[in-house]
């Protein structure tokens, strides 16, 4: 009992002395610059900060202060609160922290090696610092497209969800904007998806200018919510939700345009039941702002991810059957079903099918309003990029291409790299017919490449393995198990006349590989060895042959 008693002491000693050297800080200031610059050291406790403009609390988020030396600063643009009082507070700091003394304002957002970090994807869409997940509200508006994003912009882990926003004009160099949309009252702000809204139905049009309309969950009360800009970075919120919360957990909605009954549609992911059954709900409007509910599509339970959260929806021409079209639904983990739709309600045809093989690809979201029609996506790929004292962590696939092809098992998904890629193309580094392969390594005199394109066909012929070296990363195709396997992912693969073909790209954080005209899609996000440039194939027990082989290096989006 004594000695309980003391260990009580103890611990409450502890705590006293623990607030005794904390306190609560508030910085009051009138902007007159862009930013206000915070800073950050990766892995330090959280802090709660919030930004009081005129009184009113307009910002809240947690932040990993740095008390002494930063990684890196976070930068709050503060210049639409220009002349007015803003007080920035911090709960419990360490009374001896340096932070305060070391916010200031900057007029440019410059600080940080941002985009020159050995370890930043040189071809991939990456923050320019912070956190990403999920790809959100991809749209083609004012002759650009715009990417939105799941973002940290005070941290480089989940949290303090924003809407991040990048613009590119050809889906590789993206100039980075000012964050969109920040979170309010009714929470953080998950994801959802855009679109133009050109006939104005939602009267949301400005001096004839439409606008671009964009939904998502608030992550309070899980409702989806509209925001809407006519010059494309400006962004404003309805004042309610327009589609309250039906069912327990709900999020990510998704808009279409339906055009045969001139109507939106809007998919979002529902949790039903007491036993986590996934379900996409079907809700259409007139307007954008008054929605109905018509239909549901349900997916797997608990585990079983088929149709579990960022929905996308759309309609695509199945090549090889001459005027036919079909929908695909899919949800986070790329799962995707192919069927029908009238206006209300989808109706599949075949479900649970997969195409998507590779490591921590998620949440992929296509462009509307596309304006050649393809239907382009981009993907959350978890790279491993939040190493050392890094600023960023995670980035997108490379752009993929959409396409229904028939096939002897039925209609199937293929996602290719769009063609965009091949700006990035320097010359030819080899290039070569045929390669036969044996169990010494072929070295390709492909010595010196560190972002590389391949395409090639493998005829795997009698060999038990064919080992595909990428700067140290094996690609392997096993025969006996007709897979191919990268670091523990295995992709499902089966050669078409004794052929694959293969088409792989390679970046500072790892391989996207595609199978078969893309009926296979496989990403493994391993950071690859800085000091291995070699790229070396060969086989064992037995020969094998690639033939057509082509070798690209691939130039970076940052030179
Ligand atoms: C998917 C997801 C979404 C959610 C978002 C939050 O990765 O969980 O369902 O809206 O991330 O960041």
């Amino acid at each position: 009992m004594i000695k309980k008693l003391t260990s009580l002491i103890v611990f409450i000693a502890v705590l006293v002395s623990v607030n005794a050297q904390e306190k609560s800080f508030a910085q009051y200031f009138t902007p007159d610059q862009k930013y206000l610059m915070l800073p950050v050291k990766n892995g330090a406790p959280k802090k709660n900060m919030e930004i009081w403009v005129d009184g009113v609390l307009t910002r809240y988020f947690d932040i990993e202060l740095a008390d002494a030396q930063p990684d890196w600063y976070a930068y709050l643009k503060v210049d639409q609160w220009k002349g007015k009082p803003v007080e920035v507070r911090v709960d419990k700091l360490a009374a001896t922290s340096k932070a305060f003394s070391t916010i200031r304002q900057s007029s440019l957002d410059t600080n940080t090696n941002a985009y020159g970090e050995s370890i930043r994807p040189q071809f991939h869409f990456s923050p320019k610092r912070g956190w990403v997940n999920d790809p959100n509200g991809m749209v083609y508006f004012n002759g650009a497209y715009h990417l939105f994003y799941q973002h940290n912009p005070y941290g480089r882990a989940w949290g303090n969800m924003t809407w991040g926003h990048a613009v590119s004009k050809d889906l590789l160099h993206w100039e980075h904007l000012d964050d969109a949309i920040h979170p309010d009252q009714g929470g953080t702000i998950f994801s959802g998806g855009a679109v133009v809204d050109s006939f104005n139905t939602s009267g949301l049009a400005t001096d004839g200018k439409p606008a671009m309309v964009a939904f998502h969950t608030g992550a309070k009360g899980w409702a989806q919510y509209m925001s809407w800009s006519t010059d494309g970075v400006n962004f404003q919120t309805w004042d309610k939700a327009v589609v309250p919360r039906v069912n327990k957990e709900n999020r990510d909605p998704k808009v279409i345009w339906y055009a045969p009954t001139k109507k939106w549609v809007m998919v979002f992911w529902v949790e039903r039941g007491d036993n986590e059954q996934h379900s996409m709900q079907f809700y259409t409007s007139p307007d954008l702002k008054n929605w109905t509910a018509t239909s549901t599509v349900m997916g797997g339970i608990g585990k079983d991810r088929y149709l579990f959260e960022c929905p996308e929806f759309y309609e695509l021409p199945v090549q090889g059957m001459t005027g036919v079209k079909k929908w695909v639904l899919t949800g986070a983990n790329t799962e995707y079903a192919v069927g029908t739709f009238d206006g209300t309600t989808f109706t599949p045809e075949e479900t649970k099918l997969q195409q998507q093989y590779g490591r921590d690809f998620y949440a992929p979201q296509t462009f509307s309003d596309e304006p050649t029609g393809r239907r382009i996506e981009l993907g959350w790929w978890r790279t491993k990029t939040g190493i050392g004292s890094s600023s960023f962590e995670h980035s997108m696939s490379i752009p993929l291409e959409h396409k229904l092809v028939k096939t002897a098992s039925g209609i199937r998904l293929t996602r290719t790299p769009v063609k965009e890629l091949e700006q990035l193309r320097g010359p030819v580094h080899f290039n070569k017919k045929t390669i036969s392969l044996s169990t010494a390594k072929q070295n390709f005199d492909i010595m010196d490449m560190e972002l590389g394109e391949f395409k090639f066909e493998l005829i795997p012929g009698k060999a038990s393995q064919v080992i595909m070296n990428f700067r140290g990363l094996e690609l392997v195709y096993d025969a006996a198990a007709k897979e191919l396997v990268a670091d523990g992912v295995k992709a499902p693969v089966t050669p078409v006349n004794g052929k694959l073909t293969l088409h792989v790209f390679m970046d500072r954080t790892g391989l996207e590989v595609f199978v078969n005209d893309g009926l296979v899609f496989m990403p493994v996000n391993v950071n690859l060895d800085p000091a291995n440039r070699t790229v070396n194939f060969s086989t064992k027990a037995g020969k094998a042959t690639v033939n057509k082989f082509e070798a690209y290096e691939l130039k970076s989006i940052y030179k």
